[in-house]
């Protein structure tokens, strides 16, 4: 049975869009038919992160609008296990309901294994549109006080759609969690009363989403996909004697 995932945060920046791109990429790489909607109508970038802005023919909303039909607006991402179905552009997005992108999941459904929904920064109406459409999610937040405490608000909001979210922390600093200067994922997890699947390094100097590592993705996507595995541990090289030195290193660029 096709599984809907949104991916939400609350906070903005977080890299929402970042993970929808790579663990779609990661569960196509696993097999799986997979298409990433955006549901960031305002400021949609899926598209771009995906380098696929030039390929786009239709969006969402000509699909709600019956002006073409679903497959004419997916966008094949190189691979042919994964497309995107583009953001709606002008104001027929703001009449888009949560029911209405349900239908299009109900239709997708027949030909796809998974559908993530990059959902738009916040807790309004593009909130509730994307959420109310899935039935499950991914909160994704960074080891910050103030990343985590509106994944924190999120969790809560989305027990009232009974959605029960796994987390996902994304810009983890090796060197700083062997110090302890972040809190660990066992802390995380314990704050936030919810299980972490997927931990995703700080990649300084990445440009673009055919740069990111695939490994920290992959691992998430068999925690999804397989119940199995643990997420990557950014502060393993850190640790130790020579795991010492490179923390120096570190800290002195
Ligand atoms: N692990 C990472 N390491 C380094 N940079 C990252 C990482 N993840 C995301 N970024 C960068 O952070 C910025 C924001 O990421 P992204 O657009 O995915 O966030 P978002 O949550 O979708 O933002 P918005 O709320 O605006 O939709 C981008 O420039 C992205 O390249
Ligand atoms: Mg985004």
């Amino acid at each position: 049975m096709m599984k809907s995932i949104v991916i939400t945060s609350g906070k903005g920046g977080v890299g929402k869009t970042t993970v929808t791109a790579c663990l779609g990429r990661a569960l196509a790489d696993l097999g799986k038919r997979v298409v990433l909607i955006d549901a960031d109508f305002g400021l949609n970038n899926l598209d771009v992160v995906l380098e696929k802005e030039n390929r786009v023919v239709y969006d969402i909303a000509d699909v709600i609008a019956n002006k073409c039909r679903v497959r004419q607006a997916l966008v094949e991402c190189d691979d042919r296990n994964l497309y995107l179905l583009p953001s709606a552009h002008g104001y027929l997005g703001e009449k888009v309901t949560a029911q209405n992108i349900r239908v299009i999941l109900n239709s997708l459904a027949v030909t796809f294994d998974y559908v993530l929904v990059d959902c738009p920064a916040g807790i309004e109406a593009g909130f509730s549109r994307a959420v109310g459409a899935c039935d499950s999610a991914l909160v994704v937040t960074t080891p910050h006080i103030s990343a985590l405490r509106d994944a924190n608000k999120v969790i809560t909001l989305l027990s009232s759609y009974k959605i029960t979210p796994t987390v996902v922390v994304n810009r983890v600093r090796g060197d700083l969690l062997a110090e302890g200067k972040i809190p660990s994922k066992d802390e995380i997890e314990s704050v936030l009363k919810a299980r972490v699947d997927g931990i995703i390094p700080e990649t300084d100097g990445v440009y673009g989403f055919a740069e990111m590592p695939k490994k920290p993705f992959e691992l998430l996507a068999k925690r999804i996909h397989c119940g199995t595995g643990e997420p990557l541990d950014p502060a393993a090289s850190y640790r130790g004697f020579w795991g010492g030195i490179r923390r120096r290193l570190k800290r002195g660029k």
